[in-house]
């Protein structure tokens, strides 16, 4: 019997579905799960008819595969994956492959590559996006590992992964953990727009008194602009439609507002701390999250503490895509691409990643959760200069900044005044204006610490380090 191209562990929702997208395009597959009742169950059901086996074993999954393997885990990031990585090795040689397509920290990427380095087997972190069905249709994929490895899998990657215009939706990202790296930052940015999107409908429910079917028809307008057209904004619409089947009106008013995260958000964060990068959209949207799993001491405060009364303001017409509204959210959204396109310099200068920027905006822009029509136009900023030290300097995003930066001022102030708080496109402000000022009052955060810590300051003046008795 002729062995397999292609070899899965961890028959979850998203192993099933790569593993059948892999034997689509013509890569005959073995799988193994932990629990052999269910790689029966998968065999019996969704993988019958195809060219697909099982393995009880891992002697017998890797007897089963041609060489050099070609193995993917879609296992919980953790120490599961330890613990696969551990089990597998004794069987591998040299040359195979084994790649970790979970959502796993960069740093246990980092780790687990430098370990397994030692050893002859090459190890990919890939970075998979596009949900359940992303991993079946095509997905993004962000591989990190060494160039050769990369090699080995590309003809196989490239198959598998959605396509735009201009090629697949993988590219080889760059060393050690770097591939997670990237997947985590699409996440933080995949947070800040779901916040985003949010706060707009919160708006336009609590400010404009709309209902699901009229929010969705404004999502829907502005899913048909090209900077807002995505794949986060087409499902929103959809959701603000449904209805609840069991008591009838909107579904989402049914839904307990506590919304819970897997880590990657939080990561984005940390390393954004750590690196020195400024995040606030994003790190706005991880907040929110936090804030809203405070259910009961939130029920207790809202008894305790006044608030002003919901006052109506101009948040445009449903007619023209509540124009004012629209204007705040692309720049909310411009800020969060922005965020983390920065974080990923930085990193990849720090941990010399050496990330291609522009190839990273052409992989996000089919079959991940972020894509969107703007990453072309983040693609071309970065083409053009991929040393831009911030998207917002891209003559065609400046231009959209100082065209709707008088919307995005009014929607915070009206929500300021009526008392609804919109995490996202407030840090955004803040972020903008922040940005566009030369000169910040930190100086006199300066003359503090040196007031009370010695702590010396520069002067605009004169060069040199100066200290002064200030009490
Ligand atoms: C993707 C997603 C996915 C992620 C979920 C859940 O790109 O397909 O990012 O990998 O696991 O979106 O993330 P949270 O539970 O942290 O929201």
């Amino acid at each position: 019997m002729s062995k397999a191209h292609f070899g899965l562990i961890g028959l979850g929702v998203m192993g099933e579905n790569l593993v059948l997208n892999a034997e689509r395009n013509g890569f005959s597959s073995v799988v193994f799960n932990r629990t052999y009742s269910k790689t029966q169950e998968f065999l019996n059901g969704r993988g019958a008819g195809k060219s697909i086996t099982g393995a009880r074993d891992l002697q017998e999954f890797v007897d089963k595969l041609e060489r050099p393997r070609r193995i993917l885990m879609m296992i919980k990031a953790g120490p599961s994956t330890d613990a696969v990585i551990d089990q597998i090795s004794p069987y591998l040689l040299e040359g195979d492959l084994l790649i970790d397509g979970g959502n796993s920290e960069f740093r246990d990427t980092e780790r687990r590559v430098s370990s397994l380095e030692s050893k002859s087997f090459g190890y990919i972190g890939m970075g998979v996006s596009g949900g359940a069905k992303g991993a079946l249709e095509g997905p993004s994929m962000m591989p990190g590992g060494t160039k050769a490895s990369y090699e080995a899998v590309e003809s196989l990657l490239c198959k598998m992964a959605a396509q735009v215009e201009d090629g697949p939706c993988v590219t080889y990202i760059g060393p050690g953990g770097s591939g997670h790296f990237v997947k985590t930052v699409h996440n933080g940015i995949e947070y800040g727009i779901e916040q985003i999107l949010a706060e707009a409908y919160d708006l336009m429910k609590r400010v404009a008194g709309m209902n699901g079917d009229e929010i969705s028809n404004v999502f829907e307008f502005w899913n048909k602009t090209e900077e807002l057209c995505s794949y986060l904004v087409e499902i929103t619409a959809a959701c603000m439609r449904q209805k609840d089947e069991i008591n009838g009106g909107d579904l989402v008013e049914k839904i307990m507002d506590k919304a819970g995260q897997k880590g990657t958000g939080l990561w984005t964060v940390i390393s954004a701390l750590e690196l020195g990068a400024s995040v606030p959209t994003i790190y706005a949207s991880l907040n929110g999250r936090v804030m809203s799993s405070m259910k009961s001491q939130r029920i207790n405060a809202e008894k305790i503490l006044s608030r002003p009364l919901i006052k109506p303001f101009d948040l445009g017409s449903k007619s023209d895509g509540m124009s004012p509204l629209m204007d705040a959210v692309i720049l909310a959204t411009i800020a969060s691409y922005a965020q983390g396109m920065e974080l990923m310099r930085i990193a990849s200068d720090e941990y010399n990643y050496n990330l291609n920027m522009p190839s990273i905006a052409q992989i996000w822009k089919g079959g991940c959760i972020i894509r969107s029509r703007l990453l072309r136009r983040i693609q071309n900023a970065f083409d053009n200069d991929p040393r831009l030290p911030n998207l917002l300097l891209d003559p065609w995003f400046a231009e959209q900044v100082n065209r709707r930066l008088p919307n995005l001022t009014k929607v915070v102030a009206g929500a300021a005044n009526a008392g609804i708080p919109i995490p996202c496109l407030s840090s955004t402000l803040d972020y903008i204006n922040s940005y566009r000022t030369s000169r910040l009052p930190q100086n006199l955060v300066q003359a503090m610490r040196d007031c009370f810590g010695s702590h010396t300051y520069e002067r605009v003046d004169i060069k040199g380090t100066f200290h002064t008795d200030w009490i």
